[in-house]
């Protein structure tokens, strides 16, 4: 099969020129030619295999490339990297590896282009497209990867136990393809997974949170969710989800399932922001539901505090995957904290001040609070996910309008401390806060409009209340 479309940026015939120049192979392989075969959007990473040394190839074809672009030489990898417009060219030399049983460090030798394809994690990124102008565009294909990729499986060029031996991610990554491009994991592969989940440990956090954030951004994640859940692999990465599976029942009263609840409320967000951060939000909001579950004869089954609770687990939860702790983990654990404060708030009377305190209380993240919690509707009967809905769009529309009045979103309090303390003569001091606390309720109770004047009279109201005396 020859592939020469796949070819078209000018960049391919420079690294074929120079290939030559040095009477090096070299082929194009991975991930860039598993997506051009899918009409997937192509990344711009691009892989490219030297039968020789890579280093030197990579450093061929920055002598050819228009204005001569930087090689950035990882020796101990034996790689090479070129940034050239926005493209990464990586160079690698072909490698054959033997394993010893006993140590993690292979022993690497020179090899052919089948060596390095068999030592790749799957079928689908082991095809490669020669680049030479003897083979310029010809598909190698020595694992039948494109039969893979016809057939949407994902299956290891070699035994799987060596695969993912070899380096123990790749568990991770076959079911981060399966989920992203909604493939079948082969079955020995499958039960390989099963079999080596515990050696997940040895691998950085860092490399396994970029593949739960791929998870994460596919179209349908409980996908890579019920996988990792199947293998074993969930329970080491993220056992505060696990923790949510099961059913208990005491006297016939029984709970849900927070687990499967858990992967609804996850796909239902995804059909709606492809914000990441939201999207974790929505597999941790009801982590706390684990640790405080509780029965009593009276109410049944509760939660008591499970929000307070999940937005502290919040925190551990990040610490221990070594995930930033910034505004994203703030943003995170505020949207977990609050995020029954809708539900709460549309099964009773809806008043404008109960929205103006929900508005207040969620700033910048009351869109996505109450996406999360639309998307937190799984229940299976049609009467009750209309009511809920419906709720929640009143809601919404009180919001609108409540907001178009009070501007309470970005609130900023119309009486500053310094109008307060010029008014009654003041030094910084406790009753500044008092009054300040005093305005902001009366605005959000609906006592007040928010605006400057009837804010001021409300401060010389207070004030005098205070037994304060005014300047004049
Ligand atoms: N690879 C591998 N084992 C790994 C990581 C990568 O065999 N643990 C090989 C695969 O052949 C892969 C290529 O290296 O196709 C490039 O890896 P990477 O850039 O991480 O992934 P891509 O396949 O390009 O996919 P994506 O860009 O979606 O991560």
């Amino acid at each position: 099969m020859n592939l020469k479309h796949a070819l078209k940026n000018p960049v391919f015939k420079i690294i074929s020129s120079s290939a030559d120049e040095l009477g090096i192979e070299c082929y194009v392989v991975g991930g860039y030619v598993r997506d051009f075969l899918l009409e997937r959007n192509i990344g711009q990473d691009i892989d490219i295999v030297a039968i020789g040394s890579g280093i030197e190839l990579a450093k061929q074809v920055a002598k050819n490339l228009p204005n001569q672009p930087k090689v950035s030489i990882f020796k101990t990898y034996g790689t090479a990297m070129i940034r050239y417009d926005d493209i990464e060219l990586e160079f690698v030399g072909a490698r054959k590896e033997s394993y010893t049983e006993n140590s993690r460090n292979p022993e690497v030798e020179n090899g052919t282009l089948e060596d390095d394809q068999k030592r790749r994690d799957f079928t689908i990124n082991a095809l490669a497209i020669g680049l030479n102008t003897s083979n310029y565009g010809t598909l190698l294909d020595p694992f039948n990867g494109l039969k893979d990729l016809e057939n949407k499986r994902i299956v290891t060029p070699l035994e799987p136990n060596i695969t993912f031996s070899d380096d123990p991610l790749r568990m991770l990554r076959a079911i981060r393809f399966a989920t992203q491009l909604e493939f079948e994991i082969d079955q020995k592969s499958l039960e390989a997974i099963k079999e080596n989940f515990q050696r997940i440990d040895i691998i950085t956090k860092e490399r396994i949170v970029v593949e739960l954030h791929k998870i994460l951004e596919s179209p349908k994640p409980s996908i890579g969710f019920l996988l990792l859940e199947k293998t074993g692999l969930l329970d080491i990465i993220l056992p505060e989800i696990t923790a949510l599976k099961g059913i208990d029942e005491v006297e016939g009263q029984r709970h849900k399932d927070n687990f499967y609840h858990t992967l609804e409320v996850v796909d239902n967000i995804s059909n709606h922001t492809n914000n990441v951060w939201l999207r974790w939000t929505a597999l941790l909001h009801d982590i706390g539901k684990a640790p405080t579950k509780k029965f009593s004869k009276k109410v049944g089954w509760t939660f008591h505090g499970h929000e307070l609770k999940g937005s502290k687990m919040v925190y551990h939860l990040f610490k221990r995957l070594k995930m930033p702790l910034n505004n994203k983990m703030k943003y995170v654990q505020k949207l977990v904290f609050m995020s029954s404060r809708p539900i709460a708030l549309a099964s009773e009377n809806i008043t404008d001040a109960a929205v103006r305190r929900l508005v207040f209380d969620a700033g910048d993240s009351i869109e996505d609070l109450m996406t999360l919690c639309e998307a937190d509707i799984t229940t299976k009967n049609p009467r009750k996910f209309k009511k809920y809905h419906n709720n929640f769009k009143i809601v919404r529309e009180k919001m609108v309008e409540v907001e178009e009045r009070d501007r309470i979103r970005n609130f900023q309090p119309p009486v500053t401390g310094e109008e307060i303390m010029n008014a009654f003569q003041l030094k910084p001091c406790r009753e500044i806060g008092i009054i300040k606390e005093h305005i902001k309720e009366a605005i959000l109770e609906g006592h007040i409009p928010n605006e400057h004047q009837a804010a001021y009279d409300l401060m010389l109201k207070k004030g005098i209340e205070l037994g304060l005396t005014t300047a004049s």
